[in-house]
């Protein structure tokens, strides 16, 4: 079983990963190339590893194992990870130029693994000489707590690769779903943009407000969040660059981004992260 893994980006879905992964016993080298994000990150994981402390589910002495296990690392210190998982920017040149220098830097047998919500894991592999090592490994927002992972095949993605990623997910308290076509949005997203995008219609044409169509669907249909709310908390930019993604990819209007959250996203409000989402929008 691997015992040391990178995770590369640590915004909100590479600090996920790597506190799920240290939690259950992983060595984790972090790198994001921005300086200071990996130290944010960590001073987020550890509040959070805090309250699990105050509620007695973790003894301060194993707090701070999972910290010790949450390394702050340069490409040079990452040739011993088995299995290294990319959550950068969801853009496929930025995936593709960290894919090649994984491929550099890790071992042969090492597994690449990406996070991409959407991305074809058959391009991404092209950048590196294993194609075969490469495989999509799709958490969800906030990692720690979701319990799915989404595996995805690329072309070339060997059983071997596939099992190797299946016992990873296991060992870090996940359940999994193959998906054995690497096809855009795989099958969350697939299904759940257009839930975002009707949800925005409902509220453009005046048909409810954003409460109310946030209560029916958490209410009729038993969601933890209503879609508004966790459009906000996915971030408003990614839902955009998955719709446009699959809009394009497809040629469908399944996946048209509705206007509204195009202007949202043209004038910065983003979600959650900067606390101005459709959530807190009064326009149409
Ligand atoms: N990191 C770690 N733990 C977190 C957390 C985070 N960011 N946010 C919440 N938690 C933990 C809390 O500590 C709490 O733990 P305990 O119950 O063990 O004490 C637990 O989650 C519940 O949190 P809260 O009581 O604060 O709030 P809640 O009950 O409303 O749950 C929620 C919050 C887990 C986010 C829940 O509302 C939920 O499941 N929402 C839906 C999330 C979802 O659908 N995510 C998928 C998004 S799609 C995606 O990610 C794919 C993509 O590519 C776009």
């Amino acid at each position: 079983m691997e015992q040391r893994i990178a995770v590369i980006g640590a915004g909100t879905m590479g600090s996920g990963i790597a506190h799920v992964a240290a939690l259950h016993g992983y060595q984790v080298y972090m790198i994001d190339e921005k300086p200071g994000v990996v130290q944010t990150a960590r001073v987020r994981i550890h509040q959070r590893l805090d309250r699990e402390v105050e509620k007695g589910r973790l003894t301060p002495s194993e707090r701070e194992a999972v910290m010790d296990r949450l390394i702050e690392a340069t490409w040079d210190h990452v040739a011993d990870a088995e299995l290294a998982i990319e959550a950068v920017l969801e853009i496929m040149e930025v995936k593709k130029a960290v894919f090649q220098t994984l491929d550099r830097v890790l071992g042969p047998e090492a597994v690449l693994a990406t996070n991409t919500s959407s991305l074809s894991i058959t391009e991404i592999a092209t950048t590196t000489r294993r194609p075969q090592n490469v495989v999509g490994l799709h958490f969800f927002n906030p990692a720690p707590v979701m319990k799915l992972v989404e595996i995805v095949r690329g072309e070339e993605t060997s059983d071997d690769t596939v099992q190797r990623v299946q016992t990873f997910a296991t060992s870090i308290n996940k359940e999994a779903v193959v998906v054995q076509k690497d096809t855009p949005g795989f099958i969350v997203n697939r299904v759940l943009m257009p839930l975002f995008i009707e949800a925005m219609r409902i509220y453009e044409e005046g048909i409810a407000s954003k409460e109310d169509i946030d209560k029916a669907i958490k209410l009729g249909l038993n969601h933890p969040m209503g879609p508004l709310t966790l459009a906000d908390l996915t971030g408003l930019d990614v839902d955009l660059n998955v719709m446009d993604y699959l809009f394009q990819e497809f040629h469908d209007d399944r996946f048209a981004a509705p206007m509204v959250l195009r202007r949202l996203v043209r004038a910065g409000k983003l979600g959650r992260k900067t606390g101005k989402g459709f959530y807190n929008y009064d326009g149409v």
